[in-house]
Parts: C-alpha cells; sequence; structure tokens
C-alpha cells in the first residue's frame, strides 16, 4: 500500500476546495506544509477560501476536461509538481427516482462521476511521472455503499466513483506501479454548503427536492475533522476512508444482503 509520509515540498490540488469537505481537507494539507491549490467553479469562493487558509485559488469546471487539463498546466507552471489530487467537487440532491430529471441525473453525473474521471485522467500520468510518486482522494459518499431513498442519481454517482477508484488501484498493483496511493472518501453527514448548492442547478424544482434527508442517521462532522482523516489515510495508505464509526453496521448490512443472494440458489 502506497502512502505518503513527507508532505514538506510537495504539492496538492483539491477540487471543490472553496467550500465544506474540500476546504477541510485543504487546511489540514496545509498544516502538513504542503503547498495547497484549491479549485473550484466558484471563483469568487476560491479565491475568498485561499486568502483566509493560505492556499493557491484556481477556477476550474471538473465537468470539463479541457478545463481540467487546463488547471493541471497552470499548476505545473507555477509551482512546477503535483502529487496529491484530491478529486473532492461534489454535489449532492436527493430525489425519489420517480421524480428525478434526466437533465438532475445528467448534473449529478456530469460533477461527480465524470468530474473523478476527468480528475485522474489528467493527473495520473504526471503523478506516475514523479520520483516519489504521488497521492489520489476520490470523494465519494457513505451512499456508495448504502443505498436509500433519494439516492438514485447521488449513490449511483458515487458507487462509479468507488468502482473507478477500485479498478485504477488494481491496475497499479497489477502493473508494478507501487508508488501512487488512492484512497476513496465515503462520508456520512458532513457540515457544508452541499443543499444549498444543490438548489442552485439548473431546472431546480422545490416540490421534488428531499435533499435534507439523508439515508443514515449520524452525526454531522466539521470538515476540518473530515481533512484531518485524509491526511492520515494518506499517511498510513488507508484505501477506504469511512468518516462515522457508527454508520459500519448499515455498511455491514448492506453487504449481507448481496452476499445472501448466494444463499438462495
Ligand atoms: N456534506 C456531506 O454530508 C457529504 C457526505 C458525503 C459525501 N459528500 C461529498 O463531499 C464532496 C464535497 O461536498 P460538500 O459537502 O463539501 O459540499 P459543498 O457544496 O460545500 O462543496 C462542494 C464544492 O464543489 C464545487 N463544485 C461544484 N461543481 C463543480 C464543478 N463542476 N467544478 C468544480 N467545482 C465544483 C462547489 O462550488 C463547492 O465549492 C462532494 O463530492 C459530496 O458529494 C458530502
Amino acid at each position: 500500500m502506497s502512502s505518503i509520509d513527507t508532505f514538506e515540498g510537495r504539492v496538492a490540488v483539491v477540487t471543490g476546495g472553496a467550500s465544506g469537505i474540500g476546504r477541510g481537507i485543504a487546511e489540514a494539507l496545509i498544516d502538513t506544509g504542503a503547498t495547497v491549490v484549491i479549485a473550484d467553479v466558484n471563483e469568487d469562493g476560491a479565491k475568498a477560501t485561499a486568502t483566509e487558509i493560505g492556499a493557491i485559488a484556481r477556477s476550474v469546471d471538473v465537468t470539463n476536461i479541457e478545463s481540467v487539463e487546463a488547471l493541471a498546466q497552470s499548476v505545473l507552471d507555477e509551482l512546477g509538481r503535483v502529487d496529491i489530487v484530491v478529486n473532492n467537487a461534489g454535489v449532492g440532491p436527493l430525489i425519489e427516482f420517480e421524480e428525478v430529471t434526466l437533465k438532475d441525473f445528467r448534473w449529478v453525473m456530469d460533477i461527480n462521476f465524470w468530474g473523478v474521471v476527468n480528475g485522474m485522467k489528467t493527473f495520473l500520468p504526471t503523478l506516475k511521472a514523479n520520483d516519489n510518486g504521488g497521492y489520489i482522494v476520490n470523494t465519494a459518499s457513505l451512499a456508495a455503499v448504502v443505498p436509500g431513498p433519494g439516492t438514485a442519481a447521488y449513490g449511483a454517482s458515487k458507487a462509479a466513483i468507488l468502482s473507478v477508484s477500485d479498478t485504477v488501484a488494481i491496475e497499479l498493483e497489477a502493473d508494478g506501479t507501487d508508488n501512487i496511493g488512492i484512497s476513496v472518501l465515503m462520508p456520512a453527514m458532513v457540515k457544508s454548503n452541499i443543499t444549498e448548492n444543490a438548489r442552485k442547478r439548473p431546472g431546480f424544482d422545490a416540490k421534488t427536492d428531499d435533499t435534507e434527508s439523508f439515508q443514515v442517521e449520524s452525526r454531522v462532522l466539521e470538515a476540518r475533522e473530515v481533512g484531518d482523516m485524509v491526511v492520515d489515510a494518506i499517511r498510513s495508505g488507508n484505501r477506504y476512508i469511512f468518516t462515522h464509526p457508527e454508520t459500519r453496521e448499515a455498511v455491514a448490512a448492506h453487504q449481507a444482503d448481496i452476499l445472501a443472494g448466494f444463499d438462495q440458489q
């Protein structure tokens, strides 16, 4: 399992870093001594957050591969390297399947899933070219492994992030690449602007929105607490970062339901 123990001289890029969990991760990385770039579609938000926490701001739209490639180039031009990439930008409307529009579904997949694919496609070759490797953290969600009402689009996007992350990790291992780590962040509830931002989406319909109800009862963590967990995972090489131990039973119950399929044949 690959990990990073020295952060001095390392450069980290955190997408969706203007707000919420991305900001918490950026703050924790800055405290390690790394240089941190926060990249966000909310350019003013990124600038304001960067000033507050001591990061460098960039604008990016993670749904657009050219925009992500331009981000990578501008970081390489200014800082000369990238070591850690946190593909965290995401959106989270919770809408029942019969109510969710195809437009909403595509919006969620474009940002959450394609944003992560665009980030990995763009940055993985850069990390592989480093003498001392690098690390990728992809923000999924507990919803990737515990389905609940309203998670058809959101959960699908997060399960897809888990799948692509696992696949790339297996492929890197198979080709003998032992200096790139990959972690998948699986938070339950964390303080952020996810609800307000989901309501700004094109075609938002207050009648079908159920974004405030989450599927598993859990504590609401501060984003910075999650940031510290992410840094710990980069140090230890922990693949799956579960933020709320009390959600373990829900994960186990769903896995047990899947395994029960073997017993009914
Ligand atoms: N808050 C939670 O309880 C929770 C739980 C599980 C997973 N997550 C995940 O955590 C991640 C961060 O969400 P958050 O809760 O901090 O929400 P947030 O809304 O506070 O932050 C998300 C950030 O992503 C940015 N963003 C949105 N679309 C973008 C795009 N196309 N390109 C670049 N940036 C974009 C937003 O401007 C915002 O700054 C998301 O992937 C979310 O699904 C959150």
